[in-house]
């Protein structure tokens, strides 16, 4: 036999075995697709392909890409309103922002809005003439702690919207309120840069702020020199007087 005819045996050879593996279903096929979050309110270990933690874990931000349409989980340590912002141009300014809390009597509220100013205001899109895409969301509350879910579009189209890329390097910022009011200023709040690429370890930067009562104006010392000099000054009045 010649190498030309050896080699077509061993070529139907092979085809034939693949036709009958294919038939008697014993093919594996390798899933490529991950299952997507399941927007319920909790979440569970390693539902989200993608999380990183900030303000040492009193936020925590989970996120994972399927297809067009990216899904959120937000765990703040308040039982006031957690958010995050993306891509802002300065300070605030240009997130396209999504709010999440839980009220007192079970509602999960949501709101997408987008900050018009360095430090707000962040109207919602609706109320700027924009629309509201949060395409689903669920929330809960317990122990001290909020969790809200959502899903959108990469893409929406709204103006008030900024796109999500799939791949590369993403700017956010994020904050934690003090309650149900999104009229009312953090309690903590900072900003990051994540990985949107899929696979790719999540590198994350950091800067957190958490808002503490305001800094005296003087400090005790200063309040003491100041007392310690209008006495002085009135003593060497006085001895003046009395000489
Ligand atoms: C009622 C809502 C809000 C008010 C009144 C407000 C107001 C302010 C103010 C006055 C500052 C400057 C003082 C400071 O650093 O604390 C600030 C900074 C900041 N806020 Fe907000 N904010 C609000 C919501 C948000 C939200 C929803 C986010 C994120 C999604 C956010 C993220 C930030 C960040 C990252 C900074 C620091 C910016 C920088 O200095 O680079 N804020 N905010």
């Amino acid at each position: 036999m010649n190498l030309h005819k050896r080699s077509l045996i061993i070529f139907l050879g092979i085809l034939t075995g693949f036709i009958i593996s294919s038939n008697s279903g014993s093919v594996n096929v390798l899933a490529s697709t991950a299952v997507a979050p399941i927007i319920d309110g909790t979440i569970s270990e390693d539902e989200y392909s993608s999380s990183t933690s900030f303000a040492s874990g009193d936020y925590l931000f989970y996120w994972q890409i399927e297809g067009d349409t990216i899904y959120i989980g937000l765990i703040g340590k308040t039982e006031g309103w957690v958010a995050i912002g993306f891509e802002p141009t300065i300070a605030m300014k240009d997130a396209d922002m999504i709010f999440g809390w839980v009220e007192s009597n079970g509602t999960v509220i949501t709101i997408d809005a987008f900050s018009t100013g360095n430090y707000g205001p962040h109207p919602a899109d609706r109320d700027l003439g924009g629309s509201s895409d949060i395409a689903s969301f669920d929330g809960s509350e317990s122990s001290g702690s909020t969790t809200i879910e959502f899903s959108r579009l990469l893409t929406t189209g709204d103006q008030y919207d900024n796109t999500i890329p799939s791949t590369g390097t993403y700017n956010i910022i994020w904050a934690i309120g003090p309650g149900d009011d999104f009229g009312v200023k953090h309690t903590n709040r900072g900003s990051g840069i994540i990985d949107l690429t899929s696979g790719e370890p999540t590198t994350t930067t950091e800067k957190s702020t958490t808002t503490t009562e305001e800094p005296s104006e003087q400090s005790p010392g200063f309040e003491f020199l100041i007392v310690f000099l209008t006495l002085a000054g009135g003593l060497s009045v006085y001895r003046r007087k009395t000489r």
